[in-house]
């Protein structure tokens, strides 16, 4: 509180900490709902359930996930605006209670919490919190295990279970450089894919449909020139997006709008994506599949550091009120992930206070990569922001 009256700011204390992942904000945040509950007489901390030392990480982590945040009926964006005392909703205090409850339990009550640890079970209850049928039997029944099958169904499990090999068979073929031939034994486990395939066309005395390249890009040049091509002129540059102000010093501050699709996380080599295009350019006739030359982002917190240099390069072209549209995805990647580091990145490259416009998810339906293998796994989905700045 003094520290307020001094006028201090919250960023201060942070930013003075080395705190970037707005550890002091959720830690407030954290304070002020379990002061609100108290006051409320909601809860105390000494009816928790005996024998526990108060944890008090699993409310202020629960704050920060969306299905707690919906079911206290806080905003989606809650976690960027300033902590301030009282944030539930008057309509919103009786889930409090029932969150509390099932953070810590109670001794008057004779309740069990149900979340003993972080993981697995806030997550779960997270995740319980954000499906209706789900969250109905939990506020009915509390009890975690049994909410969670109406989340985690047979259906479900498969699909993660299909997901997860489908990541491990891309992992092993991301390291396939590291083979030095020496154990044969594993070209057998290696090849069951191609050895597969070619087995079960041939036992079924199929061949493979054959696929009209021609065609294809007659559609896709159909498609680009649907419209007319705009009159306006422009440059384009092929630079690194880091050193996007070198490139172009002359639009230094007059820039109102970026529009941008950066690489997707854990998502792809781009040239091996993109030969097709090359190959139009001059470029090699076939895909180059070696790994080596992969380029593609697999550590998150590399993917988000590279984001926050790429806005760095990009910061002193933009007018002091822009926009920026953009466009990413990735196997792993959620929208409210995406869109919570997507904004911190802005913030941290930037060094200004970003708001976000808009965010939407879609469905991958085309590409380039389903054109010639339609059942092939990939990014399923992308996320869409707008951001302004200034305004
Ligand atoms: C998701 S794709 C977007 C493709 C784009 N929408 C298009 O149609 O070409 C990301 C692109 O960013 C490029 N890229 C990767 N790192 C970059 C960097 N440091 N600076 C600029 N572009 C980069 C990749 O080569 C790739 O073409």
């Amino acid at each position: 509180m003094s520290a307020r009256k001094k006028g201090t700011t919250l960023e201060d204390i942070a930013h003075r900490l080395g705190d970037r992942h707005d550890t002091v904000k959720r830690l407030v945040n954290g304070v002020f709902v379990l002061d609100q509950a108290e006051k409320e007489r909601l809860f105390d901390v000494s009816d928790r359930a005996p024998g526990r030392a108060f944890a008090f990480s699993h409310l202020y982590v629960a704050l920060t996930r969306p299905g707690f945040q919906e079911f206290l009926g806080l905003p989606a964006d809650w976690r960027r605006q300033d902590p301030t005392p009282n944030p539930v909703p008057k309509g919103s205090l009786d889930n409090l209670r029932r969150v509390l409850i099932w953070l810590y339990g109670s001794k008057d009550d004779g309740v069990q919490p149900v979340v003993t640890s972080q993981n697995p079970h806030l997550r779960m209850l997270d995740e319980i919190l954000q499906k209706p049928i789900a969250r109905k039997t939990m506020l009915a029944r509390s009890k975690l295990t049994e909410a969670y099958m109406l989340v985690n169904t047979p259906a479900v499990q498969f699909e993660t279970a299909l997901l997860n090999a489908y990541q491990n068979a891309e992992d092993a073929l991301a390291k396939v450089s590291g083979y030095d031939g020496a154990d044969v034994s594993l070209l057998e486990a290696a090849s069951t894919k191609p050895d597969y395939s070619t087995r079960w066309w041939r036992r079924r005395k199929l061949t493979p449909p054959r696929r009209d390249a021609y065609r294809i890009l007659s559609d896709i040049i159909d498609y680009r020139f649907a419209s007319v091509p705009p009159r306006l002129r422009g440059v384009v540059k092929q630079v690194d997006a880091r050193n996007a102000i070198n490139a172009f010093p002359h639009c230094e501050r007059r820039v109102s709008l970026v529009v941008t699709s950066p690489p997707y996380l854990d998502t792809t080599n781009f040239e091996e994506d993109q030969w097709l295009r090359l190959w139009f350019l001059g470029g090699p006739p076939r895909p180059n599949t070696r790994r080596g030359s992969d380029n593609r982002h697999v550590s998150e917190e590399k993917y988000w550091d590279f984001l926050t240099e790429a806005w760095s390069g990009v910061g002193p072209l933009l007018k002091r009120q822009a926009h920026l549209v953009i466009r990413i995805g990735g196997k792993r990647l959620e929208l409210a992930d995406a869109q919570e580091n997507l904004h911190q990145s802005l913030e941290d490259g930037l060094e200004k206070k970003v708001s976000l416009v808009e965010a939407r998810t879609s469905e991958i339906r085309g590409g380039q990569l389903k054109i010639f293998q339609p059942d092939a796994d990939g990014v399923a989905k992308e996320h869409d922001f707008h951001f302004a700045l200034g305004l």
